[in-house]
């Protein structure tokens, strides 16, 4: 196949340079695989970028997708509709956690953050308390690239260079989960640290509790490089919420549709937030979507106090466009026939224990699962952070296996469609990855 010239593209969250000298070109998928450009097939460990929960272009998804771009291409959403946006809300809703029955559709992650922070504000206001105006996020919390979603976001890289041009009331932040020592190798949900939680008391003593508005996280930190609540953390997060009056709201971006072998975040540990964004699996990754969940009482706070015509002036083009639709629908379908929240339930034990097993490979000083998700974390190259899980990513695709790393934290979420012997195969990658990496360091010496 010919290859076009990449000079045109400016790829996002990419080395463009670097990747432009030696690019790696994905032109097919199908299940668990891709197909490159040099025809060579690619065991996807990473579900695409943790979209593709029910594997590649599964045909009841494409049939909706295609049948779709023939009968409705576009309906605008602004004071107009179109039934596949209202049954796909009624569907999210039967799965959502707890009281969260009613949506609003967005297109992306970012823009589901984006929402979730003004419904927040526009909440307040109908309430008649606008003094909560402050959002707490936490560090190295990812909720995308908006403006909103940066400044709620606690990854350095991503806010430094907009430093002077974030939210304002946003700069109080949570600790990271992560870091304790005796949480290392931990399987499943760490033992320690539930108290971190607790650092929201120390941001209400210095702002007061009547001024926030908001506490945004991930149930479990994805983009970070898989950052696992401690037991009793989120627990203790939401009845510190509860006692403030301060709104939870969970970003599930990547914990929803199956990840954690449940629905949602929410119900795999049993902690419901108020408000709850989505996006990527819900279409299976075929179809841009996103959207904000949230309980009917809240939705209806901000109705009741609009005077009339638009209560909440916000909205995209695209909100809940009829061919993400179609696709989100099928989706679901997928999960429920295949009942693949259940799959990944079932073999997260397996999945917990294969790898575990790269524990003493070359470089590996933590490894942490939940779920169908792992994160194996690298000794940095003195001075060089990055360079060695670059290394190892590099190395895992030119021998048929994507991974995705953060850093030097190797990040592995397969769709859940995954077979015990794939599981073997995804781990015997990367031991072979990590090997072959540290022997080039060596004989580079
Ligand atoms: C938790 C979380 N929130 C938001 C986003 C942003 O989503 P998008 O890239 O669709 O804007 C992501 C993307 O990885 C995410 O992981």
């Amino acid at each position: 196949m010919t290859t076009p010239s990449l000079d045109a593209l400016w790829m996002p969250f990419t080395a463009n340079r670097a990747f432009k000298r030696a690019p790696r070109l994905l032109v097919s998928a199908h299940g668990m695989h891709y197909r490159d450009a040099d025809g060579r097939s690619v065991l996807d460990a990473t579900s695409g970028l943790w979209c593709v929960n029910a594997g590649h272009t599964r045909a009841p998804i494409v049939e909706a997708i295609q049948r779709t771009a023939a009968t409705l291409d576009y309906a605008p959403g602004f004071s107009m509709g179109h039934p596949a946006a209202f049954e796909l809300a009624e569907r999210l809703a039967g799965i959502a956690p707890g009281p969260l029955d009613r949506v609003f559709f967005t297109n992306s992650g970012s823009e589901a953050v984006d929402t979730a922070l003004k419904i927040v504000l526009a909440y307040h206001a109908a309430r008649g308390d606008s003094a909560r105006r402050r959002f707490v996020g936490r560090v190295r919390g990812y909720h995308g690239v908006g403006f909103g979603g940066i400044s709620v976001g606690g990854i350095e890289n991503n806010r430094r260079p907009f430093a002077s041009h974030l939210l304002p009331f946003t700069d109080a932040q949570l600790p990271a989960t992560h870091g304790l020592a005796e949480n290392l190798f931990s399987r499943g949900q760490p033992v320690h640290g539930a108290h971190l939680a607790d650092a929201l008391e120390a941001i209400v003593a210095e702002h007061g509790g009547e001024t926030i508005a908001a506490v945004i996280v991930e149930p479990m930190a994805g983009s970070a490089g898989v950052l696992v609540p401690p037991v009793g953390y989120l627990e203790r997060l939401r009845a510190l919420c509860d006692r403030h009056g301060i709104l939870l709201v969970f970003d599930e971006v990547i914990t929803g549709f199956g990840r954690l072998g449940a629905a949602f975040g929410a119900q795999r540990f049993g902690v419901t937030p108020d408000l709850l964004t989505i996006a990527k699996g819900v279409t299976n990754g075929a179809v841009p979507m996103g959207a904000v969940l949230m309980p009917r009482a809240l939705h209806e706070t901000v109705l009741d106090a609009a005077t009339g015509g638009i209560e909440f002036f916000h909205g995209y083009t695209y909100s809940g466009h009829p061919l993400a639709c179609a696709a989100a629908l099928a989706t679901l379908d997928v999960y429920r026939d295949e009942q693949l929240f259940e799959r990944a339930a079932m073999l997260a034990p397996l999945w917990e224990t294969a790898v575990h097993a790269l524990r003493g490979a070359p470089h590996v000083t933590d490894i942490r699962n939940l779920g169908l998700v792992a994160g194996i974390e690298l000794a940095a190259r003195p001075g060089a952070a990055g360079a060695r899980g670059a290394a190892v990513m590099a190395e895992c695709f030119a021998n048929g296996l994507l991974v995705r790393v953060t850093g030097d934290i190797v990040a592995l979420s397969p769709p859940l469609i995954v077979t015990e012997e794939q599981i073997h195969e995804i781990v015997t990658g990367v031991r072979h990855a990590l090997q072959r990496v540290a022997d080039a360091e060596v004989a580079a010496r």
